[in-house]
């Protein structure tokens, strides 16, 4: 047993309490309330296809576990089979499979960017991405958000003081706190006029948006010069990352990115998972059609109510400003049955908190109907 006056926890118990003083201690709750929180945005994590189809490979004998790294036993065919349907169905030349968005954008981002490279990210992108720009090799920037003006300053300004490697750009297609589409049209200008790559995380748009959920990014998709990651955790109902590089940086990825060779592969059984989702995009658009009504309905209903929200899109953001303010405003929410949660920094910017309001088709008109009545009455009186 430890003595009980051990000091070897004060490091971590005092900031304990200087969190909590700042309203921005967290805690793991319970699921309840309707869900007006996931991001199960097309209700796939309980379809009967999907679980069906996970049923059917493990009936069949598929592994539970990979067993190994890719590179060694761990490369299953139900890996090598998503891969070949998610190049397919995003129009990439190659697709490789990770264990998640996170691992993904951390992988990516300290294998592919070299020494002498700049990276370009957008200031609110995803805290993986920020964590990966920090551990790799190359020089890092952040310019304002959604900003490709921004962009290509610092890639000129880095070019004029003697930059001499790749430019990577890094964004996020739908913001996965604001909601807010990134100009992609205007940053794939700049990529190629300063011979960039441009890497976009779809996290909160594949399935979403696109031709039959193939992203924001399905226009572009098969340029030698775009990298997209498609998280698997999202409205694909799953868990994972696809990636979709140039065979050749499938190569060298297949061949020098660490977490990819130094990791157990995913389950095979979530490969399953995640290819039955992509069949069920190709041939359920329906899912696709009734969640942006839901959207287009929700953002109405907003106006008509004069709340306000920037976004237009699934994820609906309720700026409160203030961390106490937006705990207590979910709090509230929650008490009347709505599971929505308050968002505080470091997650969003200082002076940003807000509710983070996720439309899915777990839920319907009648609900959204409820949930905008409830927070009308919970903010009556406040400055919009
Ligand atoms: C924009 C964005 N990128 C990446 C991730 C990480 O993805 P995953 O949850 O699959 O690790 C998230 C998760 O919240 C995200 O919002």
């Amino acid at each position: 047993m430890s003595p009980i006056h051990s000091d070897r926890f004060d490091r971590y118990v005092s900031v304990l309490p200087a969190l909590k003083d700042d309203n921005r201690l967290r805690g793991l709750k319970p699921r309840a309330g309707v869900d007006f929180t996931s991001n199960d945005y097309l209700a796939l994590a309980s379809a009967p296809r999907m679980k069906e189809a996970v049923a059917a490979a493990l009936e069949a004998g598929t592994p539970i576990g990979a067993g190994g790294s890719r590179l060694l036993r761990g490369n299953c065919e139900e890996h090598e089979r998503l891969e070949a349907e998610a190049a397919r169905v995003f129009g990439a030349e190659t697709a490789l499979f990770f264990g998640g968005g996170y691992v993904a954008n951390f992988a990516i981002l300290t294998t592919l960017p070299q020494r002498g490279d700049l990276l370009v990210l957008d200031s609110l992108v995803h805290a993986s991405i920020h964590e990966g720009a920090r551990a790799g090799r190359a020089e890092f920037h952040t310019c304002a958000h959604n900003d490709p003006e921004a962009v290509e300053d610092t890639i000129r300004n880095w070019r004029e003081k003697g930059g001499t490697g790749r430019a990577w750009i890094v964004v996020e297609s739908l913001h996965s706190m604001d909601g807010d589409f990134a100009p992609l049209e205007d940053l794939i200008a700049v990529a190629n006029r300063y011979d960039a790559f441009l890497m976009v995380d779809e996290a909160h748009a594949t399935g979403v948006y696109g031709e039959r959920g193939r992203g924001l990014t399905a226009p572009y998709e098969g340029r030698d010069n775009l990298l997209v990651v498609h998280t698997c955790g999202k409205a694909l109902g799953a868990a994972g990352a696809l990636v979709t590089p140039s065979g050749v940086l499938r190569d060298f990825t297949v061949n020098r990115c660490r977490p990819f060779i130094f990791a157990t592969a995913p389950s095979p059984l979530m490969a399953v998972a995640v290819r039955q989702a992509l069949l069920i995009l190709q041939e359920e658009p329906e899912r696709q059609q009734r969640l942006a009504k839901l959207v287009a309905f929700t953002h109405r209903e907003i106006g008509l109510r004069g709340l306000r929200s920037s976004s237009g899109s699934q994820i609906v953001p309720y700026i409160v400003g203030d961390n106490a303010r937006a705990t207590r405003l979910a709090s509230a929410l929650q008490g009347r049955g709505f599971d929505i949660r308050g968002i505080r920094p470091p997650t969003v910017p200082e002076g940003a908190a807000r509710l983070r309001i996720s439309l899915t088709l777990k839920v319907g008109e009648e609900e959204v109907h409820a949930m905008l009545d409830a927070l009308t009455e919970e903010t009556r009186g406040w400055c919009q």
